[in-house]
C-alpha cells in the first residue's frame, strides 16, 4: 500500500471533518450531516459517510475523500494536505520527498514566520523590550497574556530578519514572505516591521501566517502595519484568534466579534474565550462562513466610533444574509471592548454581553430614541425604520415572527405589520435535488458496495445481462465489473476515481440515499435484486417465445403460432417504449 492509502486508512474522515464542521449522525447509520462549509445554506446538504470515508455536498457538488476535504477547506496543495493530515495524526511522512513548487514555497514561508515570531518574542523579553513591556503593562496586558498571544517586538534597526533569512532562504522566497522587503536602489533587503509591537496572526489550524505591528510612538502612521497578502496569508479568509476561540465558540454556541487585536486580548482576559476579530474591516463572505462552521449565533461588539458603526452595519448585513442570529453589544461611554474591560472589569463586561439585545431589538431601541413613541405616527415611523432589515430575513416564518415581536415592542398594531409584510419578499432558500437514480439500481449498487460475498455471487451473471445497458448508473456498474477482474481488494475510493464527474454525482446520490446494511443483509439484498432482474430479463422470455413459435409452426398449429407472435410483438413494443 502506498503512503497515501496507508494514511487514509488510518485517519477517520468523520473526526477530521468534525474539526471544521459540526456534524450530526443520521440515526445509527454510518452517515453524518452538517451545513456545507463550501457554500451558504440553511438546511444541511453536506454528508459524510464513515464506512466509505467519503464526503459529498448535494448543494454545491463538492465531494471526495479526507485529503480532498483538507485541500479545499485549508486551500492547500495535495502534498500539503497530506503533510497536515499526517502531522495531526502523528503519522510520520516517508523519507522520500513529497513536494511541489507551491508547497515548497509555503513551507519556506511558514518556517520564516516561525523564526520571525521567535525573534520578536525574544526581543520583547530582552533589554530592548523594556519600553514595550511597560506599554503592555500600562494597557493591562499581563505577561501571561503576552506569552499566550505570542506578542513580540520587531527590531528597531530593521536588520534582524534580513540577516537571519539571508543564508537560509532563496531571494525570491524572502521577497514573497512579506517579512522583509527588497531595497529599490540596491540588491539588499530590510525588515518590513521596525520597532513595532508584534501580534502574530494564525490560520485556523494554528500556524502563524502573518503579523500585525502596532506602533509604540503615539501619532505614528500607520497605527497598525500588517503583513501583505502572501501565499500563506489570504486576508479575506482569516479571522484573528479563530484558532484559539473555535472550541469555545462551539461550546457556548456563539461567537463574539470585535474589531481589533487589543480588543481580542482584552475580552479574552475577561474570561470570554469565544472572541474573534475582523481586524478593522467589514467582514467578508469567507470569514463569515468560517465562523458558521462553528456556530450560527454571534454578538457583534464594535467600536462606537463612526468607522466602527459603518463596519458594524456592513458586517451585520453580511451575517444576517448568511443566516446568523445576530445580537449587538453597544458599550456605554464610547468605550471599545478593550477599554471597557480595563475600566469596568471582567464581570461587568460579561454581564453586558449576556444582556446584549438581538439586532432587531437594538434597531428598535435606536428607533425609540429617534422618534416620538408617544404618538401613533412616531411609533409607525419607528417601525418603518426597522422594517427594511426585517424584510431581508429570508425565511418567511422567521420574518413574520420578528416583525410581530418588533411591532409589540414598539407598540404598533399587528394588523399594520401583516399588511406591510403581506407582499413578502422573495424566498431565497434554495432547495437542492440530487440526481435521480431508480430504486432498484440504488439498492443493487449499495448492496454490492457493502458486501464482498454479494460481489462474488452477483457480478458474474449481472455483467452478462443486457439490462445493465439501460441503467442510469450503467457506467458505475461497468466500473465495478472492470474492478472485479483486478486482483486488488475492492476500494470505494478506487471506484470513485474511475468515474467521470456526472457518474460520481450519481454514486454519491446512491450511497447517501439508503440505509446502510450489514454485510449479510447486503448480500441477501443483492441476491434478491439479481433474481428480480433475471425474472424481468426480456432476453430469456423473448428467446423462449421464439422457440415456441418455431415449434408451433413445425407442428402446424397456426392459431397458436399467431397468438405467440402477437405476444412477442407486444413485448418488443413495451420494451422499446420503456427504453426511452
Ligand atoms: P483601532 O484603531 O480601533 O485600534 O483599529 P485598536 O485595535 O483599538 O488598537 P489600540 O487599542 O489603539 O491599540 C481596529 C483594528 O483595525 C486594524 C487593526 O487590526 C486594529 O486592531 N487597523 C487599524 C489596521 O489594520 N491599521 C490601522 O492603521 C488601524
Ligand atoms: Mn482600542
Amino acid at each position: 500500500m502506498d503512503f497515501v492509502e496507508q494514511l487514509k486508512s488510518q485517519v477517520d474522515i468523520v473526526k477530521t471533518i468534525g474539526e471544521y464542521v459540526r456534524l450530526k449522525r443520521v440515526g445509527s447509520t454510518p452517515r453524518y450531516m452538517g451545513l456545507c462549509p463550501f457554500h451558504t445554506e440553511k438546511t444541511p446538504s453536506f454528508s459524510v459517510h464513515s464506512s466509505h470515508q467519503f464526503f459529498k455536498c448535494f448543494g454545491c457538488g463538492v465531494g471526495g475523500d479526507v485529503l480532498k476535504f483538507v485541500m479545499e477547506i485549508e486551500r492547500l496543495s495535495f502534498v500539503e494536505a497530506l503533510k497536515l493530515v499526517a502531522e495531526r495524526n502523528g503519522i510520520a511522512m516517508p523519507k522520500r520527498e513529497y513536494s511541489d513548487p507551491e508547497s515548497k514555497l509555503r513551507g519556506a514561508l511558514t518556517e520564516m514566520h516561525e523564526l520571525a515570531a521567535a525573534a520578536f518574542q525574544s526581543n520583547l523579553m530582552g533589554p530592548a523590550g523594556a519600553d514595550a513591556r511597560r506599554y503592555l503593562a500600562s494597557r493591562g496586558v499581563t505577561p501571561e497574556h503576552t506569552a499566550e498571544f505570542g506578542l513580540g517586538l520587531s527590531d528597531a534597526a530593521g536588520q534582524q530578519l534580513t540577516r537571519q533569512f539571508e543564508s537560509r532562504f532563496a531571494a525570491e522566497q524572502r521577497e514573497q514572505s512579506g517579512l522583509v522587503m527588497k531595497r529599490q536602489e540596491s540588491s539588499g533587503f530590510f525588515d518590513r516591521f521596525r520597532g513595532r509591537l508584534m501580534f502574530p496572526i494564525h490560520n485556523e489550524s494554528g500556524k502563524i501566517i502573518g503579523f500585525g505591528g502596532r506602533t509604540l510612538r503615539p501619532g505614528d502612521e500607520p497605527k497598525y502595519l500588517n503583513s501583505p497578502e502572501t501565499a500563506l496569508y489570504r486576508k479575506s479568509y482569516v479571522l484573528y484568534n479563530l484558532h484559539r476561540a473555535k472550541d469555545a465558540i462551539r461550546k457556548s454556541d456563539y461567537a463574539v466579534l470585535v474589531e481589533g487585536y487589543m480588543d481580542v486580548i482584552g475580552v479574552h482576559s475577561a474570561g470570554v474565550r469565544n472572541v474573534v476579530a475582523s481586524c478593522g474591516t467589514a467582514l467578508t463572505n469567507t470569514q463569515v462562513r468560517a465562523l458558521k462552521r462553528h456556530s450560527g449565533r454571534i454578538v457583534v461588539n464594535f467600536d462606537p466610533d463612526a468607522a466602527g458603526a459603518n463596519a458594524a452595519e456592513r458586517s451585520i448585513q453580511m451575517l444576517l444574509d448568511e443566516g446568523f442570529q445576530v445580537r449587538v453589544l453597544e458599550l456605554e461611554g464610547d468605550l471599545d471592548p478593550d477599554e471597557y474591560v480595563k475600566q469596568h472589569g471582567a464581570d461587568a463586561y460579561r454581564a453586558r454581553l449576556e444582556k446584549a439585545p438581538s439586532y432587531f431589538h437594538w434597531l428598535a431601541d435606536r428607533a425609540r430614541k429617534k422618534f416620538d413613541m408617544r404618538t401613533v405616527e412616531g411609533r409607525i415611523q419607528g417601525f418603518k425604520f426597522v422594517a427594511p432589515a426585517i424584510q431581508r430575513i429570508a425565511d418567511r416564518l422567521e420574518r413574520f415572527a420578528v416583525a410581530n415581536d418588533v411591532a409589540n415592542y414598539l407598540g404598533v398594531d399587528e394588523k399594520l405589520v401583516r399588511d406591510h409584510f403581506s407582499q413578502g419578499s422573495a424566498e431565497r432558500r434554495n432547495v437542492h435535488h440530487g440526481p435521480q437514480v431508480p430504486p432498484n439500481e440504488r439498492l443493487l449498487l449499495n448492496s454490492l458496495l457493502g458486501s464482498e460475498a454479494a460481489r462474488l455471487e452477483v457480478i458474474p451473471p449481472l455483467s452478462q445481462m443486457p439490462v445493465v445497458e439501460r441503467f442510469v448508473t450503467k457506467r458505475i456498474f461497468q466500473a465495478i465489473f472492470a474492478m472485479h477482474g483486478d486482483p486488488a481488494p475492492f476500494r470505494f475510493a478506487d471506484l470513485e476515481g474511475r468515474l467521470a464527474d456526472a457518474d460520481r454525482d450519481l454514486l454519491s446520490a446512491v450511497i447517501f440515499a439508503d440505509e446502510v446494511l450489514e454485510e449479510e443483509k447486503a448480500h441477501e439484498q443483492a441476491s434478491a435484486c439479481l433474481r428480480t432482474l433475471q425474472a424481468e430479463d426480456p432476453k430469456s422470455e423473448v428467446a423462449a417465445l421464439r422457440a415456441q413459435i418455431k415449434a408451433a409452426e413445425r407442428e402446424g398449429k397456426l392459431q397458436e403460432a399467431i397468438r405467440l407472435a402477437e405476444e412477442l410483438d407486444r413485448r418488443a413494443r413495451t420494451r422499446s417504449s420503456t427504453q426511452v
